[in-house]
């Protein structure tokens, strides 16, 4: 236990050295020993400019984050400016751009798309700025100065058990017919939630347990562009109509809710049996259906917990102070590894949706319903 601690003191240390020397140098030269000393002003003003740059609307925890933002932010004494950018990567390029004229000292992004960023951020970064990527990484760019986020692997790998487990509860013996989802391509997070569930699931495939019976198996066959629900289910609607004839549908590997409810809509729609159906983001109408048997699985990523992790290293920048690092491997953005703070998933099912819930005056009400 002490060495894993000091492991962590020492990860944290090499994340705060990575940290101040990548917000104050840019430009690819090879000057990280001297990043020790950038901060000898130490950190900046405590009522500072903290920009906070959210994707599109496309799952609640988008929508819980901005209000939490601005809420601990201003309780914190920054003066924060949250924006989502419903229309697009292009509005939010624009918003941190502006972000960085008015004299962010931190601009915590995150990204609709992980890729398109780079110009903006390195702007922000050569401005000063110390640059979060926040539950999504930022890729391709040197200009991002730490990463903090849910374990969005074990996201995946939660997922792929939930939907054995489910099979094995409601669907009785193998072999089982499943289909896959993937979220948007764009999203850095897509990946890692498909290859965790997909190491659960691909032995399961290879030894016949589980039949892919569309045949779909590769992330740029299975991705939902934008997240949205009209595309997933539209590919289901595709999927039953043209492979399944008669034939039962007994699982989807859904990486979200939204993505999850739309699979159940198609299948209900196509008058077969509810699949077992795995999900993320406990939101309200998926709780709804845990708990009423009908979605198999969700999984809880505490918002509150997220943004209050996010702000507290924000609260160690502007104190000069070593942020908190707990990983330093996990995250390669094409560029360099970004240290990172992850926080745990846990998987919900009807079975400890209460005990999971127990401190969330939205949620846990719905599971005494
Ligand atoms: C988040 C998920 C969310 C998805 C769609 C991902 O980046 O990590 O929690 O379901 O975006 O909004």
């Amino acid at each position: 236990m002490k060495k894993l601690t000091a492991a962590l003191v020492a990860a944290g240390a090499a994340g705060a050295l990575l940290l101040s020397g990548c917000s104050s140098e840019r430009g690819g030269s090879s000057t990280e020993e001297t990043a020790g000393t950038s901060e000898s002003g130490g950190g900046f003003a405590a009522d500072a400019t903290i920009g906070v740059a959210l994707p599109q609307k496309t799952s609640e925890n988008w929508v819980l984050a901005e209000q939490l933002f601005v809420d601990g932010l201003t309780e914190a004494g920054f003066n924060p400016i949250v924006q989502f950018a419903n229309s697009g990567v292009t509005e939010q390029q624009n918003q941190i751009q502006a972000m960085t004229e008015q004299g962010a000292s931190v601009i915590v992004v995150g990204a609709i798309d992980g890729s398109q960023l780079g110009s903006q951020l390195e702007a922000a970064a050569d401005s000063g700025a110390s640059v979060i990527a926040y539950d999504r990484l930022v890729k391709n760019t040197d200009a991002v100065d730490m990463y903090v986020a849910f374990d969005n692997f074990q996201v995946g790998v939660l997922q792929g058990e939930a939907l054995l487990q489910g099979l094995a509860e409601r669907k009785g013996e193998g072999p089982y017919n499943i289909e896959l989802i993937a979220g948007s391509p764009d999203d850095a997070n897509s990946t890692p939630f498909f290859e965790g569930a997909m190491s659960v699931l691909q032995p399961k495939i290879d030894d016949g347990t589980l039949v892919v019976v569309s045949g779909q198996t590769s992330f740029e066959q299975v991705a939902t562009q934008g997240w949205k629900a009209e595309n997933a289910q539209r590919r289901m609607d595709t999927i039953l109509s043209g492979s399944y004839g008669s034939a039962e549908l007994h699982g989807v590997l859904s990486p979200n809710d939204t993505l999850g409810r739309a699979a159940l809509t198609s299948v209900a729609q196509a008058g077969k049996d509810t699949p077992v159906v795995t999900g993320q983001d406990s939101e309200v109408e998926s709780v709804k259906s845990i708990v009423a048997g009908e979605q198999y699985s969700t999984i809880y990523k505490d918002t509150r917990e997220l943004v209050a992790q996010t702000i507290k290293e924000i609260q160690a920048l502007q104190k000069g102070e070593e942020p908190e690092i707990n990983d330093t491997e996990s995250y390669d953005n094409g560029v360099k590894v970004v240290p990172s703070f992850l926080l745990t998933p846990l998987i919900v099912t009807q079975e400890n949706a209460a005990e999971v819930y127990a401190d969330d005056e939205t949620l846990f009400p719905l599971t005494q319903e």
